[in-house]
């Protein structure tokens, strides 16, 4: 067996949530790859809603192992606290949410180091969700971090200690940024207790094992392909990659592993944080999509900038990650448009061109924009692709011919079943 890649081919929060929880049923496995709590993947069904930070999106599908892998780093606080939430609902998880031994975790002056380097920054600022993502990466590579597995040695807290001292002393640069450690860190030693019941794999053997026995998994990205340490708008990126190749570094399965990669994109873009946005409108249009589309960040609140379709972004997206197949999300956010708007191609100093360049921050694009005819009605009564207006049915046959890519599933709303199936 092969395992099947979710992710966002923008800015995140394509609705990548809503995807797995729908497609999950189809698989025995849903594993994370990568990513941390800054990720807020939403679910909605039976009139309830969820926002999961570290949990993969299946957990609310009975039976189906949840797998958090070895390339997502983890805080023990917010797991704790979404273990609880996903508790009070009812679920029982005990024995079917595994964490891998590999993953690393997030220490509570990782997210006081993650505040002062935005401080640093000043008005160069990432708009990081400031969980500590960059830090405990950094501490990865670095060769210094402490991983799921520690929790069980003996020097275990020799080891906690020596990093936070570091991480103190760090600190000591920045007297601005101000902490409340202990109450944090009991915390901390709180929610490690809770990590320390659940069950551990080496994930690379446990998912290995499980696709040779025939099991069916399904990897869910966090934070979108823009995002990519090193494909995506950097510095104004997460400090993981967010493609199709995380997947084989942050599970340990080899690239022949890899089956179908499906790509999730909104039908227009949205983008949260800093950071270069070719299409982003700044104007009423921009203000009516956030509102339409209730565009405020699930990790943070923030409002999140919105703008058009990027045909040379996304094209760039489909290429990095060897997407099969796409899937189109709100969609029913266009409803009340006159008209909707696509970036065919950019116009750079040197003419027209479909590549993303080198450094979107220092090197604006100008857009070539195509115009579509709004469809102008509600799709709530729309159960069948077939049946949406043909003015939507053009604009995504259009997206899809300029992607080169089928479109195999159109969400017309937040609910797990407002999804048309393409035949
Ligand atoms: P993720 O991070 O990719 O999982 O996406 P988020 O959960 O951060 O953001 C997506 C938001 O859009 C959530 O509030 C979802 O409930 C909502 N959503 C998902 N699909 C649709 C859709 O087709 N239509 C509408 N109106 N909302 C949607
Ligand atoms: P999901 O999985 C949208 C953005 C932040 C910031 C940059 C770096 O819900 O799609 P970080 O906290 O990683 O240091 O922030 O990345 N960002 C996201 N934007 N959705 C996300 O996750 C994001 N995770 C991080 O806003 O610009
Ligand atoms: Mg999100």
């Amino acid at each position: 067996m092969k395992v099947d890649v979710i992710l966002g081919l923008q800015w995140g929060d394509e609705g990548k949530g809503k995807i797995v929880d729908y497609l999950a049923t189809r698989y025995d496995i849903v594993a994370r790859f990568q990513g941390g709590p800054n990720a807020g993947h939403t679910l909605k069904f039976d009139g309830k809603k969820f926002v999961l930070h570290t949990v993969p999106s299946g957990i609310f599908r009975e039976g189906l192992i949840n797998l958090i892998g070895n390339g997502v780093v983890i805080d023990p606080i917010t797991l704790a606290r979404e273990l609880r939430q996903i508790e009070e609902a009812g679920v029982d998880f005990s024995d079917r949410l595994l964490l891998a031994r590999k993953a690393h975790l997030i220490l509570p002056t990782h997210r006081y180091l993650d505040l002062a380097s935005e401080h640093a920054k000043g008005k160069e600022k990432i708009g990081s969700t400031l969980k500590g993502i960059g830090p405990t990466y950094m501490d990865k590579t670095g060769r210094n971090g402490l991983r799921v597995g520690d929790l069980f040695e003996k020097d275990f807290e020799i080891h906690y200690n020596t990093l936070k001292e570091k991480h103190l002393s760090l600190l000591q640069l920045y007297p601005e940024v101000e902490f409340d450690l202990a109450a944090e860190e009991a915390k901390w030693m709180e929610a490690i207790e809770v990590m320390r019941s659940l069950p551990l794999v080496n994930c690379e053997y446990y998912i290995n094992g499980a696709l040779d026995a025939g099991k069916k998994v399904l990897a869910e990205g966090a934070q979108g392909s823009m995002l990519d340490i090193d494909y995506g708008t950097y510095p104004f990126v997460t400090s993981s990659n967010t493609i199709t190749a995380g997947v084989c570094t942050g599970l340990g399965v080899a690239p022949q592993r890899i089956g179908e990669v499906i790509g999730i994109t909104k039908a227009y873009c949205t983008r949260v944080g800093s950071g270069p946005f070719p299409t982003e409108l700044e104007d009423e249009v921009g203000e009516l999509l956030r509102k339409e589309g209730q565009e405020f960040g699930a990790t943070t609140g923030r409002p999140r900038r919105c703008g058009w379709l990027d045909i040379p972004q996304l094209s760039y997206t489909v290429m990095l990650n060897g997407v099969t197949q796409i899937v189109v999300t709100k969609i029913d956010v266009l409803n009340n448009f006159d008209d909707v708007k696509i970036a065919r191609t950019y116009l750079t100093d040197s003419g027209l061109s479909s590549e993303v360049p080198f450094d979107l921050c220092k090197t604006p694009v100008g857009l070539e924009l195509e115009i579509f005819r709004g469809w102008k009605q509600s799709l709530e009564e729309v159960h069948r692709f077939e049946d949406l207006p043909e003015a939507a049915r053009n604009y995504l046959s259009v997206v899809e011919s300029w992607l080169g890519v089928p479109i195999t599933m159109v969400s017309t709303g937040p609910e797990r079943n407002q999804l048309l199936l393409k035949s």
